[in-house]
């Protein structure tokens, strides 16, 4: 067997679930996986990667906030990262890097397969327009929502966001404070970080419909604001953002090892520790 070594690069990435995810991958098809991750604040990130390169890396994840900046030192893209303009996924192609982004692939099939929601036709609501926004937009246009609205706090980056998605027909940029004003939504996507500790934008009842599904693309504690609201006004699903993690890692695990894991037994080993988070004890 060739060897691989492989590594997620975040900051802060100590808490990261994917050195786990990866194992249980690897446990489970009998391939020799060796991945770590590695804490790289912005500035030294092409630094870290580099010496990673150097010392025989021939695969990494790229999480919070150094997406946009794999985009960047990839030498070459997926069209899926060139459209999200962020890179998840890094595949050691020679001497070079070649970014990729899972994200939204991972999402996708979270939803659909995991959780049966049909997305076509779905009038859709996206709050948020950073680079976990970025991500997943373009795969949920591709899964068949019928239109994206895109809301965030800084209204120039929902803008931004809107016009990379080259759809002006289907995306709409709008702002916060005409949430009220918009009807209702079969898919609510929450991709900020406002549960990680800012204070959660204060969201209408009449976004819900009869079948509106919510999703928080955080898991843990940091999703807790969003589903908590999405309960309380009687979202038809409320669903975290743990799968969609276990999802975009066996996407990036088939690009690096050709072979497609299992999700299911991770998800739900992952689940239960995750219910821990919630008990007194
Ligand atoms: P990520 O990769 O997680 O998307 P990011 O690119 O820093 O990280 O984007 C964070 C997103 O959460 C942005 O949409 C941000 O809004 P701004 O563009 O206005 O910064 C949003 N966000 C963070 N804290 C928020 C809060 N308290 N209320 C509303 N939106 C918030």
């Amino acid at each position: 067997m060739s060897s691989t070594l492989h590594a997620v690069f975040g900051h802060p990435v100590a808490h990261s679930l994917s050195p786990r995810i990866h194992a249980a991958f690897g446990a489970q098809t009998g391939i020799d996986v060796h991945y770590t991750a590695i804490d790289a604040a912005p500035d030294t990130f092409a630094d870290a990667l580099a010496a990673f390169a150097d010392a025989g890396g021939t695969g990494a994840n790229v999480t919070l906030p150094l997406k946009e900046q794999a985009h960047a030192l990839a030498s070459t893209r997926s069209a899926r990262a060139e459209r999200a303009g962020a890179v998840n996924t890094l595949v050691r192609q020679g001497e070079a890097w070649h970014g990729d982004n899972t994200d939204g692939a991972g999402l996708v099939r979270d939803l659909t397969e995991r959780h049966g929601l049909d997305l076509r036709g779905r009038r859709t609501l996206l709050i948020g327009a950073g680079g976990a926004a970025r991500g997943v937009a373009p795969a949920l246009l591709e899964a068949g929502i019928t239109e994206l609205f895109v809301v965030n706090r800084t209204p120039a980056r929902a803008d931004a966001l809107a016009d990379a998605l080259g759809e002006p027909g289907r995306v709409h940029p709008r702002y916060l404070e005409q949430l009220g004003e918009l009807g209702e939504f079969e898919l609510i996507v929450n991709s900020t970080s406002a549960g990680r500790g800012g204070a959660f934008p204060s969201l209408p009842r009449s976004l819900v419909g009869m079948r509106t599904a919510a999703v928080d693309l955080s898991y843990g504690e940091a999703a807790v604001p969003f589903l908590a609201w999405a309960r309380a006004h009687e979202c038809r699903d409320a669903i975290d953002g743990l799968g969609m993690l276990v999802e975009q890692a066996a996407e990036s695990f088939e690009l690096w090892h050709d072979v497609r894991p299992q999700t299911a037994p991770v998800f739900e080993a992952l689940r239960a520790r995750d219910a821990s988070l919630f008990t007194a004890d």
